[in-house]
């Protein structure tokens, strides 16, 4: 029996106790973000989902009703069923959601900053490169053992700098230990992102 509530996805064993929950970006799908995940984290394994909301064909894991305007009752139910897909996989492939790591890219970033604020006990850490406030919750969580690395883009025009310290201090204010790096870079990845995510992993 698969992970129930199911999601397409690739899961690929690893050596330690770490799993790297991958999130594409919009129109991206699971295979997209392997690469990076093998990157960051050689080790661990990979769990790597694809969004379940189509906008004109492109995988996405909620619905908006404009760019950086989302749909909030479709976020939440999707953070949710995420979440509960993470739930199941950890049983199903036996892994440590003590060790669930998320790493999302834009769409794929903006999910798993909800999941930090709806979801707190899901993961123990995130990153999330170029990342929004998804939505503010009606309680705080507790993210007092989570930690979490933001990149963003100097000149993103998506996500303005305002928007990157509005979510920083959201997390912050719930407890979690924040590290917030801006790079020369617009809303698309760079090296230099992947290169200090990676050191912040190691620490
Ligand atoms: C979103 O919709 O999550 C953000 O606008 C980022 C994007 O996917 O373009």
């Amino acid at each position: 029996m698969r992970p129930q509530p199911d999601f397409i996805h690739e899961f690929i064993p690893g050596s330690s106790a770490r799993t790297v929950l991958l999130l594409h970006g919009t129109g991206g799908n699971e295979r997209d973000l392997i690469p990076l995940g093998h990157e960051l984290d050689p080790n661990a394994s990979l769990l790597s989902p694809r969004g379940k909301v189509l906008e004109n064909g492109m995988p996405r894991f909620f619905r908006r009703l404009a760019e950086g305007v989302f749909d909030l009752e479709d976020l939440k139910k999707r953070t949710h069923e995420l979440a509960d897909f993470v739930v199941s996989a950890v049983a199903h492939y036996k892994i440590d959601i003590k060790h669930m790591i998320a790493v999302g890219y834009s769409n794929g970033a903006n999910i798993a900053a909800s999941m930090l604020l709806l979801r707190p006990e899901t993961l123990a850490a995130a990153i999330l490169f170029r990342a929004m406030v998804p939505l503010i919750p009606e309680s705080q969580p507790d993210l007092s053992s989570v930690r979490v690395f933001i990149g963003a883009g100097s000149s993103d025009p998506i996500v303005p700098a305002s928007e990157t310290k509005q979510l920083a201090e959201l997390l912050r204010a719930a407890g979690a230990d924040i590290t917030i790096r801006f790079f020369q870079a617009g809303h698309g990845l760079t090296h230099e992102d992947l290169h200090a995510a990676h050191e912040w992993l190691r620490v």
